[in-house]
C-alpha cells in the first residue's frame, strides 16, 4: 500500500554514503504517521523505533514489537528516508529476551541467522540493552566462526563440517571448493560475489557432503558439483597469475 503523500516525498532525500545515526540524526521524525498508515499490521513504527532507541523493550513488546513481519514497508515510504526497518528487526528480537547477558549468544546467533550478518549498529543496540561494550561483544562475535561481523558476499557458500559430511568427504571438499574460488575458508572474494564458510550440520546428512548457497541446499556434492552450482568458467588455481 502506498500512501506516500506528493508533498512529504518532495523531502524524501537519499544518500548511501551517510551512516543510519547520521540520516536519523539530520533527518528527525516530522510525526507524518505516514509509516502509521502503511503498516498492514497495524503498528505504530515511528513509536516502535523511539521505544527501542530509548531501550524501552518492554513498551515495544506492549506496542506489537513482535507482530512485526520485517517487511520494510515503513521504511520505504518514510519522506524523512529514516531506516525504521533496522531498528524494529533488532528490537523484534531484543524483545524477546531478558536483560540477562547470558542472552548473548542466543541473541547474536538469531540476529546472523535472520540477517546473515551483525552490523555495527545492531551491537550498538545489544550492548545497550545487556549494559555490555561494543568492544566485547565484537571479540565475542569473532570468536565464533559462525558469526561475521561483515556482509557476506552475494553467494554466500557454506560447506557442511558436521560428522556425517566429515566422512563423506567434506574437508576434501573445501579445500577445492578454496581453490575453485581462489579463496580461504572464511573469506570473501574481492569482486564481492562470494563467501566461503564451513558450517555445523544443516540437517540433511543422507545427502553428504553437503553444502548451502544463500538459503539453498544441496547435496551429494563434489568438485565438479560445485564447479556447476557456482557456475565457475575456469579453475582459479589452473588460471595463470
Ligand atoms: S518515522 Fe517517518 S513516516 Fe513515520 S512518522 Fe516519522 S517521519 Fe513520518
Ligand atoms: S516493517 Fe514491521 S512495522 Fe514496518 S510496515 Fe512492515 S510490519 Fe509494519
Ligand atoms: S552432517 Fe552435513 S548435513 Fe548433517
Amino acid at each position: 500500500m502506498n500512501v506516500i503523500s506528493p508533498v512529504l516525498s518532495f523531502f524524501k532525500k537519499r544518500d548511501d554514503k551517510k551512516t543510519d545515526k547520521e540520516i536519523v540524526r539530520e533527518n528527525p521524525c516530522i510525526d507524518c504517521s505516514i509509516c502509521l498508515e502503511v503498516c498492514d499490521k497495524g503498528l505504530w513504527p515511528s513509536v516502535l523505533m523511539a521505544d527501542i532507541k530509548a531501550g524501552q523493550f518492554e513498551d515495544a513488546r506492549k506496542h506489537g514489537i513482535d507482530q512485526c513481519n520485517d517487511c520494510g514497508d515503513c521504511s520505504a515510504e518514510c519522506p524523512m528516508s529514516i531506516p525504521l526497518y533496522k531498528y524494529l528487526r533488532v528490537g523484534k528480537v531484543l524483545s524477546q529476551y531478558n536483560k540477562d547477558k547470558s542472552g548473548l549468544i542466543p541473541i547474536l546467533l538469531e540476529l546472523q541467522s535472520n540477517y546473515g550478518y551483525l552490523p555495527e549498529d545492531m551491537i550498538s543496540h545489544i550492548a545497550r540493552y545487556l549494559n555490555l561494550s561494543v568492544g566485547h561483544i565484537r571479540s565475542v562475535a569473532s570468536f565464533y566462526k559462525s558469526l561475521r561481523l561483515t556482509p557476506p558476499g552475494r553467494r554466500h557458500v557454506c560447506i557442511c563440517r558436521g560428522t556425517a559430511c566429515h566422512i563423506s568427504g567434506a574437508p576434501k571438499l573445501t579445500r577445492e571448493t578454496e581453490k575453485l574460488l581462489g579463496i580461504k575458508e572464511g573469506e570473501t572474494s574481492a569482486d564481492n560475489e562470494y563467501t566461503l564458510d564451513t558450517v555445523a550440520c544443516v540437517g540433511c546428512c543422507a545427502l553428504a557432503p553437503v553444502i548451502t548457497v544463500n538459503s539453498e541446499t544441496y547435496g551429494k556434492m563434489d568438485r565438479e558439483k560445485i564447479k556447476k552450482q557456482l557456475k565457475i568458467p575456469g579453475d582459479k588455481d589452473e588460471n595463470p597469475g
